[in-house]
C-alpha cells in the first residue's frame, strides 16, 4: 500500500510525496525529483536523520548505532534511508528546503598536489581538481568522498573555502592500519590521480545571530576551520568559540591556520586541550567534551549554538553532555567521522 508523507523543513517549507510498500523515504523522494540529504543510504553516516512527528513503521532497516542510537530512536528520530512507512507520516528535517535543491552531487577528477605531516598523526593533503572541469562548489563544512586508484575510498571534509583555485585542503588522521590514511601518508606520490564525489553533508553554519561554539576532536577541526574561515570572510566581528581537543600533545596541529583565522576574526576565543599533557603543555587538560562542558558551565550560554565534529565516541559524549545541560536539540549540529570499516551495527 502506498502512503502519503508530509515533509517539513527548517524554513517552514512543506513537501508531500508518496511512498510505496517496499520503498524507503530517500528513494521515494528521489523518484519524485526531491533530493533529500543523504550519503551512504546504508544506515551508517546519519546524514538522513530526521524526526518522525507522526506515523508508524514496523522496524528500521539495519543501521549503525553510531548513525542512530537506541535512545534517539526512542525519542522519535529515524533514518530516512532505513525507514519504510506502514502508515501516512509527518517527518521533520533540520535543514532548509534550499539545501534540497542545492544538493547536486558531481564527480571530479583530481591529483594529489601536496601531502605533508603536520603533527605526529595528521597529514595535510591538498587535491587539485582538473582544469577541464568547473571548480567544485560546496558549502563550508561539507565533505567529499575521495577514491584512490587502488579502489579504496573514504570521506573527508574540506578545510578551505570554495574558490576558483581548484585546490581542496584536507586534514587526514593517519591510522597505522588505516587502508586509506596509511597509504596517503606512506605510499602515495605527488600527482597521483584521485576521484572526488560530492559535495555531501549538511554540517554547515546556520545564518543567525547566535554565537557559534565549535567543538572539534582531532581532525574534526577540518570542517570547523572551513566555517571559521567563512565567518572571517563574511562576518569578521562575529563572536565565536573554538574548543579543540586532542589525545596527545604530538597530535595537535593547525596552529598556523588558527593564528591567521584569529587575526581575521578577533572575537574568536580558542581553547585547546589534550588528554595526556607533557611538561611543555600550557593549555587545558581533558577531552574536547570535558573542556566544552567546563566552558559552557562557566559562561553565559544563552546565545550559544553548538557545532561539533570528530570521531563517534566524542560525538556521543558531546551529545550526552549537551543533553544533560538541557541544550535544545535544534541548537546542536554535528558531523560524525564514522569509520568506513564498521564493526558495530544495529537493527
Ligand atoms: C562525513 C565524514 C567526514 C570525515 N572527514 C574526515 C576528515 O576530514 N579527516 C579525517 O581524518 N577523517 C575524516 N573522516 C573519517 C575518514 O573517512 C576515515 O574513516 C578515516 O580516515 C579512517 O580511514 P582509514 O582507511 O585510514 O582507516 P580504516 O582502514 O577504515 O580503519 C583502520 C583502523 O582504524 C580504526 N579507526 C578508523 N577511524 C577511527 C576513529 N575515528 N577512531 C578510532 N579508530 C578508528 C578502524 O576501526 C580500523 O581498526 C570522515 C568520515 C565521515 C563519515
Ligand atoms: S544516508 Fe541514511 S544513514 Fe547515511
Amino acid at each position: 500500500m502506498t502512503h502519503q508523507l508530509k515533509l517539513f523543513f527548517e524554513d517552514d517549507h512543506e513537501a508531500v510525496i508518496s511512498c510505496g510498500p517496499d520503498e524507503d523515504v530517500i528513494s521515494a523522494a528521489l523518484r519524485q525529483g526531491l533530493i533529500l540529504m543523504s550519503e551512504c543510504r546504508e544506515g551508517v553516516c546519519s546524514t538522513c536523520k530526521c524526526f518522525l512527528a507522526d506515523g508508524e513503521y514496523s522496524e528500521l532497516l539495519p543501521h549503525s548505532v553510531y548513525a542512530l542510537s537506541p535512545s534517539e530512536q526512542e525519542e522519535g528520530y529515524v533514518l530516512a534511508c532505513r525507514l519504510r512507512p506502514t502508515s501516512d507520516m509527518e517527518i521533520e528535517f533540520d535543514y532548509p528546503f534550499s539545501m534540497v535543491q542545492q544538493y547536486q552531487e558531481t564527480e571530479r577528477r583530481g591529483s594529489l598536489d601536496q601531502i605533508e605531516m603536520v603533527s605526529d598523526t595528521v597529514a595535510r593533503v591538498v587535491v587539485r581538481t582538473m582544469a577541464a572541469q568547473d571548480p567544485l562548489r560546496f558549502l563550508p563544512g561539507q565533505f567529499v568522498r575521495i577514491a584512490l586508484t587502488n579502489g579504496v575510498s573514504r570521506d573527508f571534509s574540506m578545510a578551505n573555502l570554495p574558490d576558483d583555485s581548484r585546490r581542496l585542503e584536507f586534514f587526514i588522521r593517519v591510522y597505522p592500519d588505516g587502508e586509506f590514511s596509511s597509504y596517503i601518508a606512506g605510499e602515495a606520490s605527488h600527482g597521483e590521480q584521485v576521484t572526488l564525489y560530492g559535495p555531501r553533508g549538511k554540517f554547515i553554519l546556520r545564518d543567525n545571530d547566535r554565537t557559534p561554539v565549535f567543538i572539534a576532536g582531532g581532525t574534526g577541526l577540518a570542517p570547523v576551520l572551513a566555517m571559521l574561515r567563512q565567518l572571517a570572510a563574511e562576518r569578521p566581528a562575529q563572536p565565536a568559540v573554538l574548543i579543540f581537543g586532542n589525545t596527545n600533545v604530538g597530535d595537535v596541529f593547525g596552529a598556523d591556520e588558527l593564528k591567521v583565522v584569529t587575526e581575521q576574526l578577533p572575537n574568536l576565543h580558542v581553547v585547546s586541550g589534550v588528554v595526556n599533557p607533557d611538561d611543555s603543555w600550557t593549555g587545558e587538560v581533558g577531552t574536547a567534551t570535558e573542556i566544552a562542558h567546563k566552558y559552557i558551565s562557566e559562561n553565559d550560554r544563552s546565545q550559544f549554538e553548538y557545532y561539533y565534529c570528530g570521531p563517534p565516541k566524542m560525538i556521543s559524549a558531546t551529545t550526552q553532555m549537551l543533553e544533560a545541560a538541557s541544550v535544545a536539540r535544534d541548537l546542536c549540529h554535528h558531523e560524525d567521522f564514522v569509520p568506513s570499516r564498521m564493526e558495530e551495527t544495529n537493527g
